[in-house]
């Protein structure tokens, strides 16, 4: 949520900046804005609300000069979406410009003393606050002759005596007017970044404004604060002083973040499946053994035999991944498996047996609620694991091993390949959770040739496109859905209904196939599609069933079937075949067309496929 850019090089900043903001526009939209210092020494402020382009053309009127800048992409927590509460804002009467991600939940307070303190407020962010109070602790440092000689330690201890008194999140980078030389970028709870070039820094809320410009990138972690410039960077820690940083290598470029021949992210990551779901399984199976191998798991096989029970936790699409993994290590492994919202876990003070294991489900790694429930059961002694997709995150960070996705860059607000990722990943573990308990060495190898047939699968599943557009532009007037399903395929429901929800802002409800006769059958008539989840499998006649009692009631039906089955066809309004997989792979195949059916209704209906209305990736705010 919000995306931050900054730079200092050789470059124009704007250039970089603009570039970077449009990569990152998908974590929020409301406004955006960037400051820049130029060679004379003019500190140029340019925001607005709206989008990125509406910036952009602002900026072909006005540019911003100079080789230095900062600027940022908003998701709006304090204030509206209004110019005045664009980022980037000032500090004290323009001695610096900050932009900032996360909340500060102290902020009224502190903005109390403030204004006692004489400082005047432009607008009504929580940011304004952090720009003002480092202002009012640079105004209490003793000069220094040369800046660059005391490594800046004026303007880090300025900007740490101020970051002492948030409570709250923050990833923010700070623009000194009278430093120009300099940008100081800090986080708690909010990631960001650092590139690395050749007498050139680039600082991100995440690597993709990165591509195409360096592969080399820092980590900041909690606490830690970067000072930056052209040449060098130096990270200091909060409590332990100057720390040396690692440089990892990126490995994703810039055609993995853009769009290619593509209308829409979103469906560009929707034709990726086959290949993320090939990655996420390259090198991972043990042919000798029969089983699935991950090098992150950290935990010794012995360990992992002893653990008689999963907590896996996780928010939205990732949830509805850990109710499919719930009937995957079940029918796989016989364990018994609890899924739980991170939002409830962090607070709920559940009783968690010792021989527990908990996955978080992530894709960004940043959820403010995954990461806090993880770290509650961590801090009772829990070994914590995190199945999750971005590299270097910081529940990857924090979690004591995982299996990364490697799904690639997600870019689409709406998550599509992170989600049938997460549900191959979870099978694999089904497997391996399963061949350290009763599972066979040929049913291990069953299960393994299953999981290699997946992407063709999906890839022949992704050939419905053209019948999903057809239905889809049949139905798209339509405003209310019912997505039903049994068993593995009840959470498939789920995300069906999600996905239609988030981009065509249609209500859609996601139901267990049986319990729609326990009251939201009453919704039900000429209007209100059905659409069912119904593969073969051993719930199937029962599904029929109750497919049967949606048409006895005139509600048109939509069918998500098996290729070749033609009870259903002869029954529903309009079907959809995809290949037949075992019953715990279902769910990856029958995602596909529910994926493409949102997107074809979201288009009909004109809205904006990679911006819905008041979303945004990756929620890091509580
Ligand atoms: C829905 C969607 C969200 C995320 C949720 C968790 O399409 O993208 O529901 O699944 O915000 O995000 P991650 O997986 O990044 O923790």
């Amino acid at each position: 949520m919000c995306g931050i850019v900054g730079y200092i090089g050789p470059r124009e900043a704007e250039e970089f900046l603009v570039a970077g903001l449009r990569r990152l526009e998908y974590r929020g939209y409301d406004s955006a804005g960037v400051a820049t210092i130029s060679p004379e020494g003019a500190l140029t402020v340019a925001k607005t609300r709206g989008r990125i382009e509406r910036l952009a053309a602002q900026l072909e009127e006005t540019p911003t000069p100079g080789q230095v800048g900062i600027g940022h992409t908003r998701w709006a927590t304090h204030g509206q979406a209004t110019d005045e509460n664009a980022h980037p804002h000032l500090g004290g009467s323009g001695t610096l410009a900050l932009v900032h991600n996360g909340v500060i939940e102290n902020f009224q307070s502190l903005k109390r003393r403030l204004e006692g303190d004489g400082y005047q407020f432009h607008s009504e962010t929580d940011t304004e606050v952090i720009a003002h109070l480092i202002d009012s602790q640079l105004a209490g440092q003793s000069a220094v002759d040369d800046m660059a000689d005391a490594h800046y330690q004026p303007l880090v201890e300025a900007v740490q005596t101020a970051l002492a008194q948030l409570q709250g999140t923050y990833g923010l980078v700070v623009l000194f007017h009278q430093w120009p030389e300099v940008l100081i970028a800090a986080r708690s709870g909010s990631p960001l970044i650092v590139g690395v070039g050749s007498g050139e820094h680039f600082i991100a809320s995440d690597a993709s404004p990165l591509a195409g410009y360096t592969d080399k990138i820092v980590y900041l972690a909690d606490h830690e604060l970067a000072v930056v410039t052209a040449d060098n960077l130096r990270v200091v820690h909060r409590d332990e002083g100057h720390v040396t940083h690692d440089i990892h290598v990126l490995d994703f470029e810039s055609g993995d973040v853009d769009l290619g021949d593509y209308d829409h992210y979103m469906l560009k990551e929707i034709f990726e499946q086959p290949e993320s779901l090939t990655n996420a399984m390259r090198g991972r199976f043990d042919f000798d053994a029969a089983t699935a191998k991950f090098g992150g798991l950290t935990l010794s096989p012995q360990q992992l035999r002893s653990v008689q029970r999963l907590l896996l936790t996780a928010c939205g699409t990732s949830w509805h991944a850990a109710l499919v993994g719930e009937y995957q290590l079940e029918s796989l492994a016989r364990l018994p498996v609890e899924v739980e919202y991170a939002s409830e876990l962090r607070y709920r003070n559940p009783p968690i047996q010792s021989d527990t294991l908990l996955f978080a489900i992530t894709q960004s790694g940043e959820t403010a609620d995954t990461l806090a429930a993880m770290r509650e059961v961590k801090r009772k002694g829990h070994p914590v694991l995190a199945i999750n997709n971005v590299v270097g995150s910081t529940i990857a960070h924090e979690a004591d091993g995982g299996i990364y996705l490697r799904a690639g860059p997600e870019i689409g607000v709406a998550s599509t390949k992170a989600f049938t990722s997460q549900c191959t990943v979870l099978a694999m573990l089904g497997l391996y959770f399963g061949r350290l308990h009763h599972l066979s060495f040929s049913a291990g190898m069953r299960i393994i040739a299953e999981l290699q047939e997946l992407p063709d699968k999906v890839r022949r599943a992704l050939q419905t496109n053209d019948e999903v557009r057809r239905i889809a532009r049949k139905y798209a007037d339509c405003d209310n859905f019912l997505y039903l399903g049994r068993q593995a395929n009840f959470p498939t429901a789920l995300e069906g209904a999600l996905k239609l929800k988030e981009i065509s802002y249609i209500h859609a409800e996601g139901y267990p196939a049986a319990e729609m006769k326990h009251g939201p059958i009453a919704l039900v008539d000429r209007h209100t599609p059905s659409v069912f989840l119904m593969p073969q499998g051993h719930v199937y006649d029962k599904v029929m069933a109750n497919l049967q009692e949606i048409k006895a009631r005139n509600g048109p039906v939509i069918a998500v079937i098996c290729e070749g089955d033609m009870e259903a066809s002869k029954l529903a309004d309009d079907v959809i075949e995809v290949p037949a997989v075992e019953e715990f792979l279902q769910p990856i195949i029958t995602s596909i067309p529910l994926q493409l059916l949102a997107y074809h209704i979201a288009v009909a209906r004109g809205c904006d496929i990679d911006r819905p209305r008041n979303l945004a990736k990756s929620v890091t705010v509580e």
